[in-house]
C-alpha cells in the first residue's frame, strides 16, 4: 500500500494575513513536490489570505482547530462549517497544546473529528504521550486510548481519510526529538491499534505523522521508516526555505 507522505506546517499562533501571503509567494513552486502533500494550518484570521494566496498551486491549506457544533452560542469559536466555506480543506483536532491549555479531552476530540467529517475536513489528530507517561513506560497506552477515541463512531471510509500525528509531548518545541526508530514502533503500534479497530486494508491507508522538533536535517530519518508518512511541524515550518527543504525532504 503506498500512502502519500503529508507534510504539514503548524504555525501555531504565529503570523499576520499579509505575512501568510508573502510566505506562499516564496514557496509557490518549491514546496510543491510530486508525490508529497504540502499543508499549511495557520491561524483563523490568515486563513482567507493563504486561501487566496494558494490557488494554482498544490498547497492545501488548514486551520488548527474547530468548534464541534455547527452554529450556536459559542463566544470566539469557529464551526466546520465556517472553515468548509472558506475553502479550508484540514484542521487538526486534539494538539497537545489544546489539551493541555484548553482542557480539550478526548471525548471533545472525538466529537471534533466527526465535525470535521460533517464539513468535508480532513482532521489531523494529534495523539502523544508526556515525558512522565514515557518514563512510566506507558507511551504505548496513552496512544491507544487517544487513538481508539479519535477513531470512535467513524465508518472504515471516513477512517481511512484520518491523518494521525505522533507528537511525543517531550519532543515539541524542545529540540529533544524522537529517534527515527522509536518513532517508528510507536506509529506502527498505532497503525495496529486502528487495524484492530477497522481492518488491515483501512490501517494500511491511514497516514500518520511524526511531529515534535522536526528539521530539514532530520526529516530524511524519519520519511526513511516503514510507518511514518511525513511530519507535523511547529518551529521550522514558519521560515520559507526551511518549509520548502522539509517538502523536498518528504521525497
Ligand atoms: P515543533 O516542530 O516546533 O517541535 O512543534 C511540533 C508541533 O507541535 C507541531 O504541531
Amino acid at each position: 500500500m503506498s500512502r502519500t507522505p503529508i507534510i504539514a506546517g503548524n504555525w501555531k499562533m504565529f503570523k499576520t494575513a499579509a505575512e501568510a501571503k508573502a510566505f506562499v509567494t516564496e514557496v509557490k513552486g518549491k514546496a510543491e513536490v510530486e508525490g508529497v502533500q504540502s499543508v499549511i494550518c495557520a491561524p483563523f484570521t490568515a486563513l482567507p489570505a493563504l486561501v487566496e494566496a494558494v490557488k494554482g498551486t498544490s498547497i492545501k491549506v488548514g486551520a488548527q482547530n474547530l468548534h464541534f457544533e455547527d452554529n450556536g452560542a459559542f463566544t470566539g469559536e469557529i464551526s466546520g462549517i465556517m472553515l468548509n466555506d472558506l475553502g479550508v480543506d484540514f484542521v487538526i483536532i486534539g494538539h497537545s497544546e489544546r489539551r493541555a491549555y484548553f482542557a480539550e479531552t478526548d471525548e471533545i476530540v472525538s466529537k471534533k473529528v466527526h465535525a470535521a467529517f460533517r464539513h468535508h475536513l480532513i482532521p489531523i489528530v494529534c495523539v502523544g504521550e508526556k515525558l512522565e507517561e514515557r518514563e512510566a513506560g506507558q507511551t504505548k497506552d496513552v496512544c491507544r486510548v487517544q487513538t481508539e477515541a479519535a477513531f470512535n463512531g467513524l465508518s472504515a471510509s471516513e477512517a481511512a481519510n484520518v491523518v494521525v500525528a505522533y507528537e511525543p509531548i517531550w519532543a515539541i518545541g524542545t529540540g529533544k526529538s524522537s529517534t527515527a526508530e522509536d518513532a517508528n514502533e510507536v506509529i506502527g503500534y498505532i497503525r495496529g491499534v486502528i487495524r484492530d479497530l477497522f481492518d488491515a486494508e483501512t490501517a494500511d491507508q491511514v497516514r500518520i505523522q511524526y511531529g515534535g522538533s522536526v528539521k530539514p536535517n532530520n526529516i530524511r530519518e524519519y520519511m526513511q521508516q516503514s510507518d511514518i508518512d511525513g511530519a507535523l511541524v511547529g518551529g521550522a515550518s514558519l521560515e520559507p526555505a526551511s518549509y520548502v527543504a522539509l517538502v523536498e525532504g518528504a521525497k
